[in-house]
């Protein structure tokens, strides 16, 4: 039987946050250094998502690149033979992919996804672009193509995972029922990755939101390439509250509670021993030095990883794997192709 595969990929439209990082590049770079062997590992970068919102597109390219180089610097092992470092437009069979099943994905459906409704609030109809709205058929189609069971993302793309299952259950009971692999239930993913539902880091300084790379101001968000020191300062003036606890209860305190799970991310420990040990403070202060302090200290072995990536190696791996990549979406297509009548 051939690996199950598992399967990520995070857009080039700007600098990756630790949002970001902690909810699928970490998990999916761990798998590959825990399971390498027992699963395949792709980890691509979805360049076509990129402009689904405008971007800058004279830096796109660069931006791609670093991207892959950024894959490699939080230790993605290119050199295993069971992992694939790709970028999907140099991939036709995505596109091509799409289209088919966007012809078997109701409009409906579509309009009911959050990030799509998030996303296009407040902007007028001309200014939402059908790629926006189009983009989880998108990511369905880098899922299938693959035959990918284990999607490792965090929770803001729930509801895009379920709408993958769903649109390849569709199609299997209309045509064939082994005709597209089904991405295991969301429930069981989160068992491999050890946890009991996706990540949601939230933004600094308004803790009821996400933790975004489209944040105007920066000040809430943590990019990779922030400098150590901005970082630290972002982390002590992030929002808290006046309950003059460090407990974690992200409900009442989703300032602190947000803290916790980032300094128990960087310790690979858990929110209720990082709690534990600040029980009884009626400060801060301290608290948030510890986490400035760690999130620094990452932030500075990250980059000096990052200055070490050779741009040679990415091109070489990246066109390595497109070449392997290339044949096995290109057998999902077809076999998709003559389900529908064109092959
Ligand atoms: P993107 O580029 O917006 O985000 C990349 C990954 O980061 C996760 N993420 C977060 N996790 C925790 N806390 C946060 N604040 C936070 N913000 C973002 C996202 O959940 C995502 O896992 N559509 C995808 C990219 C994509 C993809 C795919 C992913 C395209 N095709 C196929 C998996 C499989 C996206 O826009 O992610």
């Amino acid at each position: 039987m051939s690996k199950q595969v598992i399967l990520t990929g995070l857009r080039a439209n700007n600098d990756l946050h630790i949002g970001n990082y902690f909810g699928a590049l970490k998990p999916i770079i761990d798998m590959a250094h825990k399971h390498a062997g027992d699963y395949q590992v792709n980890l691509f970068i979805p360049d076509l998502h990129s402009f689904t919102t405008p971007i800058d597109h004279g830096l796109l390219k660069q931006q791609i690149n670093h991207i892959a180089r950024l894959y490699i610097a939080a230790g993605l092992p290119v050199d295993n033979p069971d992992v694939y470092l790709y970028r999907q437009s140099y991939i036709s069979a995505h596109s091509e992919l799409t289209w088919i099943l966007d012809c078997f994905t109701g409009m409906g459906q579509l309009t009911r996804m959050t990030q799509f409704k998030d996303k296009s609030a407040n902007v007028g109809a001309d200014n939402i672009t059908a790629g926006l709205f189009n983009y989880p058929v998108l990511m369905a189609a880098d899922i299938l193509l693959y035959n990918a069971t284990y999607i490792p993302v965090g929770d803001d793309q729930t509801q895009h995972l379920e709408f993958t299952r769903d649109i390849a259950q569709r199609l299997n009971a209309k045509f064939d029922k082994e005709l597209l692999t089904v991405p295991h239930e969301v429930k069981t993913q989160h068992e491999l990755f050890g946890k009991d539902q996706g990540l949601r880091i939230k933004d600094l300084q308004d803790p009821s939101k996400k933790m975004s790379k489209s944040d105007e101001t920066g000040k809430g968000v943590i990019f990779l390439n922030d400098d150590p020191e901005v970082a630290r300062k972002k982390i002590m003036s992030a929002t808290t509250d006046s309950l003059s606890k460090v407990s974690y209860d992200p409900k009442n305190q989703p300032g602190i509670s947000n803290l916790i799970d980032i300094l128990a991310l960087l310790e690979d420990s858990t929110p209720q021993l990082v709690a534990e040990r600040y029980a009884g403070q009626t400060m801060y202060g301290e608290f948030k030095k510890e986490t400035a302090d760690k999130v620094a200290d990452f932030l500075a072995t990250f980059q000096k990883q990052l200055a070490l990536v050779d741009d040679n190696k990415v091109m070489n791996t990246l066109e390595k794997s497109e070449e392997s990549m290339r044949i096995v979406a290109n057998e999902t297509l077809l076999r998709v192709q003559q389900a529908v009548g064109l092959r």
